[in-house]
């Protein structure tokens, strides 16, 4: 997209100081390139968006007309994808917490809903005996131990009985089906060599238990890292591999274990994949100061509209510059670029190197995958999220700036 100051000026006419711009057509690209990386090697591949990445309901609906599953963790997350038109079938139902209504609602329209624990299995046994003329189709989440210090706390171990046991009982549920295997990754390097490893080991399991005939699926997750440019790759210690690298550590393992195309539908859960590179944030300045000689810039935005997980690293900026320059409010040299907040680590990017004046605005990438769905309400609202079309110069607005009757609406008063 080609930005100038002129337009984010223009645009901060209507939108106010600081907004997010989605990039749909990047959303896209990103889904299909991800997506073909593992059907080329196993064809029976498919996307399960996670919604709790970015629930943004343009990306959700996008997902829909392009085929995907909806992958969620709440009943909040399940109404989304009921609202904008998911089939039930089309939606998968993951995450630690559900409730038995939440479980009766998603099993009883045909919803695959992956069980994290006992206390599920149980809920799944009385649904069952409720609805003795239902099929209910259920996936099994599992803990693999994949050699790392933290202890996983999700899904049922499958270094003892614990899978096995859950597998059994639900077997013997005339009208349950348990229908495939469920996991993600939680490595910090998220390399491609942890997701053969996982994979095969999932490979075995599903062998153990699936003894007639395979599964209907084996759900790997996500995890995945996105694309990103040289300046945020390098700040990582280990190499990023791309969507093809991830692929070529899945897809041949299924394809080598089901030839002829007769396996399980392999499904995949991307969330920072396929967004993290969709959204940018755009943030205007508004001070320059120096204290002692820390130079500082005050922004428009806090750290959480970029990074509400508060990770230290710089992500990726560009700097327009306003040319009507007001030269005695100008730094140049090693800037920090702080935010609207009261916490002294509200700081969006630390150490900017190069020149910065009142007016001018700073648009960091990568912002797609967990920031608005994690922003709290401190101190601001949220800003609004528009969509800009260079070739139509066409604004859409995906959400509206929040406002002060948004957040208080559930207050007493
Ligand atoms: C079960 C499950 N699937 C998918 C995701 C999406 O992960 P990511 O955004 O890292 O791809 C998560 C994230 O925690 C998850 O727990």
């Amino acid at each position: 997209m080609n930005i100038s100051w002129q337009l984010l000026h223009t645009l901060e006419q209507t939108y106010g100081d600081s907004y997010y711009l989605l990039h749909l057509d990047a959303f896209e690209a990103n889904y299909k390139e991800f997506l073909e990386a593992f059907r080329a090697d196993y064809p029976n591949s498919n996307i399960a968006y996670s919604y709790k990445t970015n629930y943004i309901p343009k990306l959700c609906q996008l997902v829909n007309t392009m085929g995907g599953y909806a992958e969620v963790v709440s009943s909040m997350e399940y109404d989304l994808a009921v609202h904008i038109g998911v089939p039930s079938q089309r939606i998968i139902f993951n995450g630690p917490y559900k409730s038995e209504f939440d479980l009766e609602r998603a099993l009883l329209a045909g919803s695959i809903v992956n069980l994290d624990s006992f206390y599920e299995v149980a809920m799944v046994e009385a649904i069952a005996r409720r609805a003795p003329g239902q099929i209910l189709t259920v996936g099994l989440r599992c803990n693999v131990d994949l050699g790392i210090e933290n202890v996983s706390r999700f899904g049922f171990d499958t270094s003892g009985q614990m899978l096995e046991s859950a597998f059994r009982t639900l077997r013997r549920v005339k009208n349950c089906r348990v229908a495939g295997l469920h996991c993600h990754l939680l490595t910090p390097t998220r390399s491609a060599e942890s997701y053969a490893f996982l994979v095969k080991k999932m490979l075995e399991i599903a062998a153990g238990l699936f003894e007639d005939a395979p599964p209907q699926f084996i759900d790997v997750g996500g995890g995945f890292f996105s694309k990103m440019i040289p300046a945020l790759r390098k700040q990582f210690p280990f190499a990023i591999p791309t969507f093809q690298e991830y692929a070529q550590a899945i897809s041949p393992l299924f394809a080598n274990t089901f030839p002829g195309g007769l396996g399980p539908e392999l499904l995949l859960e991307p969330g920072i994949a396929i967004t993290a590179d969709t959204m940018q944030f755009v943030a205007k300045v508004i001070d320059i100061k120096t204290v002692r000689s820390r130079v500082i810039a005050l922004l428009s935005g806090s750290i959480y509209n970029i990074k509400p997980t508060k990770n230290t690293r710089n992500l990726p900026i560009r700097v327009f510059h306003n040319n009507d320059d007001i030269k005695s409010r100008y730094a140049d040299g090693i800037i920090d670029l702080v935010g609207y907040t009261c916490m002294e680590d509200d700081c969006l990017y630390t150490g900017y190197q190069g020149h910065l004046s009142v007016g001018d605005y700073v648009v960091f990438d990568n912002v797609g995958a967990y920031t608005i769905v994690l922003k709290p309400p401190f101190i601001s609202p949220c800003p609004p999220i528009i969509s800009y079309d260079a070739n139509l110069k066409d604004v859409t607005v995906i959400r509206h700036q929040e406002k002060f009757s948004h957040i208080f609406s559930t207050y007493v008063f």
